[in-house]
């Protein structure tokens, strides 16, 4: 950072790379776009289109299809690339074909002399910010996934219409893998700076704890029911893909939830799973060690478990 131009790399112009983009550009969120796709003319036609949109969206954002080689200059390198779920299919079920794509794309960018941050998007996206890691042999710090930052929107969205409040005033995380053993420590679920839990107690049987399991279970399966509905999810990752560019580009220390690499927090080690974090300039600059209870590190355990097991079955 300190570089008068904040330059973001996007490698991967599909629905969710684009919606990133389109975010971006909307947001004011950097000074250069960087689009990359196997498919050149992919990026050049993003790249004109969205420069279309200049004169209107008040950025002064450079917008072009570019190289590898202009890797070298980011500040961030976001990736997007790589097949996407179809109906019925889970996220671990892409790891194969994510993996192979992944092999062609972080070497290319770190042989470019990147120093700044990468940012992971594909799915699963727990094992391809491991898989990254490895590949690029960066510090972990420097590697984050988007992780659980949209089930932790998806929950902020659907406990604020629970209980008629704006989504931004409640606090709360979904954490472990961004999949279908991501679980709510709803013990550190907040409205302003009080528990859900003791608002429910207090409402004389106005507000229920059953809502909440049932919240849990649509922030879940969110992703199905918009897959089966449109084919694909791309704008709700897409705005949480710009939040955590913000918060790197403006060194915030502002806390996400977002899958990082784990030296002993939540009593967990050498697993990438989505936790809150304190993100800025340099990456990762801590975990946020919250207190849950025995039963939510339980839950946390069997997250991490399942995501050490794909990785372990992956590199067999
Ligand atoms: C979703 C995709 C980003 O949860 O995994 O919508």
């Amino acid at each position: 950072m300190g570089k008068d131009k904040r330059r973001v790399v996007l490698v991967g112009c599909g629905m969710v790379g684009m919606s990133y983009a389109y975010a971006m550009l909307n947001q004011q969120t950097c000074d250069e776009l960087v689009l990359i796709d196997y498919v050149k003319e992919k990026a050049e036609g993003e790249a004109m289109d969205l420069n279309h949109g200049l004169a209107f969206s008040g950025s002064h954002m450079k917008i072009w299809s570019g190289t590898y080689a202009d890797c070298k200059e980011a500040d961030i390198v976001t990736i997007c690339a790589g097949v996407a779920q179809k109906p019925g299919e889970s996220r671990m079920d892409l790891l194969a074909r994510n993996t192979a794509i992944f092999k062609s794309i972080v070497e290319p960018v770190t042989d470019s002399g990147f120093n700044g941050i990468f940012l992971i998007a594909t799915n699963p996206v727990d094992v391809m910010t491991k898989v990254t890691c490895d590949l690029s042999g960066f510090n972990p710090k420097r590697v984050i996934g988007s992780g659980t930052s949209l089930d932790t929107a998806r929950l902020r969205y659907l406990v604020g219409s629970y209980f008629k409040v704006d989504p931004r005033s409640i606090h709360g995380y979904v954490m472990g893998e961004h999949g279908d053993s991501e679980f709510v420590p709803w013990s550190q679920v907040c409205i302003a700076t009080k528990p859900v839990l003791d608002v429910i107690a207090e409402s004389n049987g106005v507000y229920k704890k059953e809502e909440l399991e049932k919240i849990e279970v649509d922030v879940r399966t969110a992703a199905d029911k918009i897959i089966a509905a449109k084919k694909a999810t791309y704008y709700g990752i897409g705005i949480a893909l710009t939040r955590l560019t913000k918060a790197i580009l403006g060194d915030e220390s502002s806390v996400q939830t977002v899958s990082v690499y784990l030296r002993g927090e939540y009593k967990q080690n050498g697993v990438f799973a989505g936790v809150p974090a304190v993100i800025n300039a340099s990456g990762v600059q801590s975990v946020i060690r919250c207190q849950i209870t025995d039963e939510e590190q339980e839950k946390f355990d069997a997250s991490c478990k399942e995501l050490k097991d794909k990785i372990a079955e992956a590199e067999r």
